[in-house]
């Protein structure tokens, strides 16, 4: 029989099926990218899982990740103040989504990774090539896309395994899976998911966060408090528009779901916007609300593929916030009446122009530190 695909959208429902793995498994779905191998851990399952999530999982843990903060602030300030620069007509609008958006968690991941700047450009193009294809696009430049990117890895990794280093990369190569070290073409598939789980990701929940800052300015206010960025805000804006909106899975046996038959190997698709707006679970759940009192949101999934980067993705967030407060005044839509709050926010590639006022204290230089 051939397989189906089935759309589960309530919260309850696509939270059973991302929990179940057993059930519903990654392996055999998902991305097709023209990639070499598997993407590690994503695509497996079961132990198999366990023995390649456990190295990123201390890799990635709340501990080792405090300690990028102040390169990953740099890599914010730069960009922060490269936006404002850009300008060189004070009225003039400028591109958010192409001047930050983007490159802020591109290059986090090259700087994770030692990838210099040229690669870090040559890398982004290519992500977005497999990642976010224009519907003229064809299939090809999206496989001839992960082959390039595949091969890119194996050679970074051979020649991280030849001079060993300090970067997260060195660390990978020496990290053990089980009783044994990872092999190469292991550690090349891992940092290949590295890439499309931690860049599009980020990067989409920023374009949303500019997108509410220009059109609900008293939204913006509710980001910061005490100083610091708000996790509130920070897990509103990923609840309200979870970046990575469709799970696929497969199931592996008959079963049925909210009543609906499965059969072996059909596709189950778990919308996470849906589930994340699901009103038997969020009151209002349109409305952007920080101040909502605090449930658990499926933007990061759930089970055991839940996101392993959580801690470095909130850090990102969290930055982007703080610096974006400190450096910019006013953030302004075009003029004209504010997108509707529910809509789909734009998606990242597309050019998202804003005018951008620094603060005062940036202009006479009087900021200290
Ligand atoms: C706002 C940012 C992010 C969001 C919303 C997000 C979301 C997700 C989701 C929904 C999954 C589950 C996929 C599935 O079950 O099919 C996932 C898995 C994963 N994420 Fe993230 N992610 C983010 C950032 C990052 C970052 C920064 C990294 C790494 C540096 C990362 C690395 C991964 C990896 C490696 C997996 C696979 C885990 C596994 O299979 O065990 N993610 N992410």
């Amino acid at each position: 029989m051939e397989s189906r695909q089935v759309m589960v959208g309530e919260y309850a429902s696509v939270r059973a099926v991302l929990v179940n793995d057993d059930q519903f498994g990654t392996g055999g779905a998902t991305i097709d990218c023209g990639q070499p191998r598997r993407l590690l851990p994503l695509q497996a399952d079961g132990e198999e899982h366990d023995v390649y999530r456990a190295p990123l999982a201390r890799l990635l843990s709340a501990g080792a990740v405090e300690r990028w903060e102040p390169a990953i602030r740099r890599i914010t300030t730069e960009l922060v103040e490269a936006l404002l620069v850009s300008k060189r007509d004070p009225a003039s609008l400028v591109d958010v989504n192409a001047g930050f958006s983007s490159p802020l968690p591109m290059q986090v991941f090259g700087w994770m990774m030692g990838i210099g700047d040229i690669d870090v450009a040559r890398l982004l193009i290519l992500h977005d090539q497999i990642m976010v294809p224009t519907p003229s696009t064809p299939p090809a430049v999206k496989r001839s896309a992960g082959a390039e990117v595949g091969r890119y890895f194996d050679r970074l990794v051979s020649e991280c395994r030849q001079h060993p280093r300090g970067d997260v990369l060195g660390a990978l190569v020496i990290e053990q899976a089980g009783r044994r070290s990872l092999t190469d073409e292991e550690i090349s598939d891992i940092c290949f998911l590295l890439l499309l789980a931690s860049v599009d990701t980020v990067s989409q929940a920023l374009s949303s966060m500019f997108f509410l800052f220009a059109n609900y300015p008293r939204q913006r206010d509710l980001a910061m408090v005490g100083g610091k960025a708000n996790p509130q805000f920070i897990e509103e804006l990923l609840r309200w528009e979870p970046p990575a909106m469709i799970l696929p899975r497969t199931s592996q046996e008959r079963c049925t779901i909210n009543g609906e038959e499965i059969e072996k190997n059909d596709l189950v698709l778990c919308d996470l916007r849906s589930a994340n707006r699901d009103s038997s679970r969020f009151e209002a759940p349109e409305r952007f609300d920080p101040m909502r009192s605090p449930r658990p949101h499926l933007a990061f999934g759930a089970g055991s593929h839940r996101c392993v980067g959580v801690h470095l993705a909130r850090m990102e967030l969290a930055i982007a916030v703080e610096e974006i407060d400190r450096a910019i005044e006013v953030i302004a839509g075009p003029d004209g009446e504010a997108p509707e709050l529910g809509v789909l926010t734009p998606r990242r590639t597309a050019p998202n122009l804003l005018e951008l006022r620094p603060r005062a204290s940036l202009i006479d230089g009087s900021q200290a530190g």
